[in-house]
């Protein structure tokens, strides 16, 4: 009898803590984003070896008493895996330091100012308030008839505000522009052939042209358009072979040998996505022609297999239930909508991480 209590009583505590933990698990994305903002990479980096915590307190220019507080927030972002605490022989070594300074843990790497595959754009967009209230309106928004939850908070949406929100509209499209860089640079090294023999292509919700201009430099015979809302590419100047274009992609967008969509169509839903494709084989060639669609998002996983990548995967998906209208989807979503959108084939090459890169023919 006594020994079934206490199992009871473990398997309460396990649960009271499971549950703690997701209450909680904000607190890893905030103070991340504080050690961001703080540029605490940034400093350990340039210091160039294991940063004791008076030298980060002391390059921080926070005063000697808030140490502590460093030292904790320093503390959960080691036990995430952001920072790691190497030995350290100094002189200036204090007695609670324990011959121990921090270093950058390969994540960390990726979140440095300066470093051109740098995401902390994008840390820093996905983690603003504008896009973080519309969680708080989530229940709200089931029982009503708003389009997503941030419609509910902000009363129109994501696209419209970032026409309507200069601060908005810069720091989406940095996101989106640092996202591209770290992409580009992986399909440059690994997949050129799927620009090989082209003519020319339209980066349709091409941003600020990032992935454009990254094609127009390694291709200098293919000319490249980057089509997007007039507010995003309004005053953006091209190169020989780069041109802008501004426009709304559910009317029509220029002509080109292949139409490329990154992270567009996880955007929207499956019949805002028919209408996209449906424009986008107006605006290519027949297959024998070299007509053909370059999408970059997401397949989803169908069963848990790695187990960091696969909630990634969920959480992209709740995130475009919340701030758009749109969905990760599985392989047999995509092939429904390729052939609901007048497409014929497809073939997957999963070359980044969570996302793929899918050729589409019409
Ligand atoms: C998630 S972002 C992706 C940007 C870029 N393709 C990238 O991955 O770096 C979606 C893009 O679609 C654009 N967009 C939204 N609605 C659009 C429309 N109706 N016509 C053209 N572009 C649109 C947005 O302005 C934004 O740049």
């Amino acid at each position: 009898m006594a020994m079934q209590n206490d199992k009871l009583s473990k398997n309460l505590l396990h649960s009271q803590t499971h549950i703690w933990n997701h209450i909680f698990s904000f607190i890893k994305s905030m103070s991340l984003k504080c050690a961001i903002q703080l540029q605490i990479p940034d400093i350990i980096d340039r210091h160039g070896s294991p940063m004791l915590l008076s030298e980060l307190v002391e390059a921080l220019a926070i005063k000697p008493e808030r140490t502590q507080f460093v030292y904790r927030l320093m503390r959960i972002l080691v036990h995430t895996g952001f920072f790691v605490k190497q030995s350290v022989s100094s002189t200036r070594l204090y007695d609670e330091e324990e011959g121990e300074g921090y270093s950058l843990a390969p994540p960390s790497r990726l979140l440095l100012k300066e470093d051109p595959l740098s995401i902390r754009p994008f840390l820093l967009a996905m983690l603003d308030p504008m896009l973080i209230d519309p969680w708080q309106n989530m229940s709200e928004w089931f029982h009503s008839d708003d389009v997503t939850a941030f419609h509910t908070t902000h009363g129109g949406s994501l696209w419209d505000l970032a026409g309507q929100e200069p601060r908005l509209n810069r720091f989406f499209n940095d996101a989106m522009a640092s996202d591209a860089r770290l992409v580009m640079g992986i399909i440059l090294k690994q997949c050129t052939r799927v620009f090989q023999g082209l003519d020319s292509i339209v980066d349709v919700g091409g941003g600020t042209g990032t992935v454009a201009k990254a094609i127009a430099e390694a291709f200098p015979a293919v000319s490249c358009i980057c089509f997007d809302l007039p507010h995003v590419v309004d005053g953006l100047v091209g190169s020989k072979n780069l041109t802008y274009v501004g426009g709304d992609m559910f009317e029509a967008f220029p002509n080109a040998n292949a139409v490329l969509l990154k992270w567009i169509l996880h955007d929207w839903s499956d019949e805002e996505c028919i209408k996209i494709l449906k424009n986008c084989k107006e605006a290519i060639p027949s297959k024998q022609n070299g007509g053909k669609l370059v999408i970059i998002d997401m397949v989803m996983k169908v069963d848990k297999c790695d187990g960091e990548l696969f909630e990634s995967q969920l959480f992209f998906d709740m995130l475009m239930m919340t701030c758009v209208t749109g969905r990760e989807r599985t392989e047999k979503d995509w092939a429904k909508l390729f052939v609901d959108g007048g497409f014929n084939d497809y073939k997957i090459t999963p070359i980044l991480g969570s996302r793929s890169l899918i050729e589409v023919y019409p």
